[in-house]
């Protein structure tokens, strides 16, 4: 290429090159032109010593894997205004020295943390307007040499502590027209060389999560925005939407902690039956809640001991604070059911747990079988627990409670179960439907999205259980890493936490 030099002005003119050119395409140079042309592919046939490739304004769905492999020269690659909707991992791995990478305008809806490896060289890239939802943790971590990172006009509602990690070039960040309504300190923390911070025009929860963030603006964070980046407006709570957090003191960005209910905290199932145990939460902001069986049945353990908070003494004046509510919901119970379980309630301001106790009424109906009305299971479960498990039928004013709360309930779980048919309707067919001992642990704080994320595991009695795993993205599939740090918060946590965002695991 680099022979033909002289002769530009000729090749610009007439545009088919000797060396090959993709049809409809102008090649000149090391300049590959292939915008607007309603391409579906990548073209075949691009000159190996392309640097640069426009490839905008088609409808190019997908990087087939190995059409860029050959494109090891590239620096600028423009793929904006395309319907690109996942990139491969390793979709990049052969373009060591690109500098510049549009995907601006696609329909990305997740971001495998393989997808941009092996480009140590690129300096600025393009990732807005695209349907991003979440940020996961060590998406960009291969990106050592990135100034700039465009992620404006997204959907992001969350932004993992570690999804920034590795961007220590970065000088310009722009998250602006999103979903946040929070971002934790940690996770702009990687951001060593940041120049230009861009937050506005995102539903902010000014709560304690965000106490950081208004008195790191105040301080050094100022140089990072400019005036009109410095409009931060929250959305939530009602009593200080639409303000700005510079206005607002930081002794009004609080959080009230989470407490949790459940009634009755012991109930007594027959072999068979179905079961659904109801665990209300309150706090501010809205609490997850999250149901779990306690794995080591010892009695006496501390953990099984409810654990809630005291709430700040002060609440009255905040109005009425949300309310979450999360369902255990246990199908054809069978005895490996039986034990203890825990609800828990966290937000960014702490969390709360309560212990719930199944018991398995091992008496087949059809046959009497007096003095065990109360059988655990035998393989795990210790002999001297068996003492304690004595049942006591449930009082009057419990059956009462009882009874209000299946009324209440009962709307509940017909919702439940419309979401979960409709979920499970759309599952791969290779899914066997659910046997015996089905464990849907729900948690209605964020809606029917939450069924995406639920996974779908068995215990060592080949029971399927149902667990939320918030770190699973939701639109991206393959396993992704997640460090183990089950960092529960107790107590008041002013400064920057969010709610725990790590798989929530069950052993039963
Ligand atoms: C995107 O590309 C199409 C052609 O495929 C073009 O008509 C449209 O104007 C482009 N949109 C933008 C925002 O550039
Ligand atoms: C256990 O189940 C049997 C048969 O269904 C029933 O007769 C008995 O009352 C149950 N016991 C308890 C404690 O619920
Ligand atoms: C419930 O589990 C038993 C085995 O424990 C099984 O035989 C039965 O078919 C299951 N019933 C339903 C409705 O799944």
């Amino acid at each position: 290429m680099a022979s033909r030099a002289p002769m530009l002005l000729l090749l610009l003119l007439l545009p088919s090159c000797p060396e090959g050119c993709p049809a409809a395409c102008h090649c000149y140079s090391a300049t590959v032109e292939c915008g607007a042309l309603r391409l579906r592919v990548i073209p075949q046939g691009i000159p190996p010593g392309t640097q640069t490739l426009f490839l905008q304004d088609n409808s190019i769905t997908r990087l087939e894997p190995g059409t860029l492999a050959p494109l090891s020269s590239l620096r600028h690659l423009y793929l904006h205004n395309n319907s690109l909707r996942a990139l491969e991992s390793g979709a990049f791995h052969a373009q060591p020295r690109l500098l510049e990478l549009a995907l601006t305008g696609n329909q990305l809806r997740g971001l495998r943390g393989a997808a941009f490896a092996g480009l140590v060289q690129l300096r600025v890239l393009y990732l807005a307007g695209n349907q991003l939802v979440r940020l996961l943790d060590f998406t960009f971590l291969h990106l050592a040499r990135l100034q700039e990172l465009h992620l404006q006009e997204n959907s992001i509602e969350l932004l993992e502590d570690q999804a920034l990690a590795g961007l220590s070039s970065l000088a310009l960040l722009d998250l602006s027209r999103n979903q946040l309504g929070t971002i934790s300190q940690e996770a702009l923390q990687p951001l060593a060389s940041l120049q230009v911070l861009r937050l506005t025009e995102n539903p902010w929860r000014c709560d304690c999560a965000l106490h950081w963030l208004g008195a790191w603006i105040k301080e050094g964070g100022q140089r990072l925005l400019s005036s009109r980046d410095k409009k931060i407006m929250c959305a939530e709570p009602p009593r200080l939407a639409m303000q700005s957090l510079l206005d607002i003191s930081g002794s009004s960005l609080i959080c009230i902690p989470p407490s949790v209910h459940v009634e009755p905290l012991v109930v007594t199932a027959n072999l068979g039956e179905d079961l659904r145990v109801a665990c209300q939460a309150s706090g501010y902001p809205q609490p997850l809640v999250t149901w779990r069986k306690v794995p080591q049945p010892r009695e006496n353990r501390p953990q099984a001991q409810a654990q809630l908070e005291s709430g700040m003494p002060t609440l009255g004046g905040h109005g009425a604070p949300d309310t979450g509510s999360g369902m255990l919901f246990l199908t054809n119970i069978t005895l490996a059911h039986a034990g203890k379980y825990e609800c828990e309630a966290a937000n960014a301001g702490g969390a709360a747990r309560i212990p719930f106790r199944l018991l398995v009424n091992a008496t087949r109906p059809h046959r009497l079988a007096p003095l065990a009305p109360v059988v655990r299971p035998a393989d795990h479960e210790p002999q001297h627990e068996t003492g304690s498990m004595a049942f006591r039928a449930l009082g009057l004013a419990t059956q009462t409670a009882i009874a209000g709360a299946i009324a209440l309930l009962a709307l509940t779980a017909l919702l439940l179960a419309a979401m979960i048919c409709r979920r499970r309707r759309r599952r791969k067919k290779a899914r066997a439907p659910p046997g015996e001992g089905t464990l849907f642990v729900n948690d209605y704080s964020d809606g029917p999205c939450t069924f995406a994320q639920l996974e779908e595991l068995r215990d060592e009695r080949g029971h399927e259980m149902f667990v939320i795993d918030r770190s699973k993205p939701l639109f991206v599939e393959g396993p992704v890493e997640t460090p183990e740090d089950r960092s529960t918060t107790e107590g008041l946590a002013p400064m920057s936490r969010l709610p725990p965002r790590v798989a929530y695991e069950i052993h039963c």
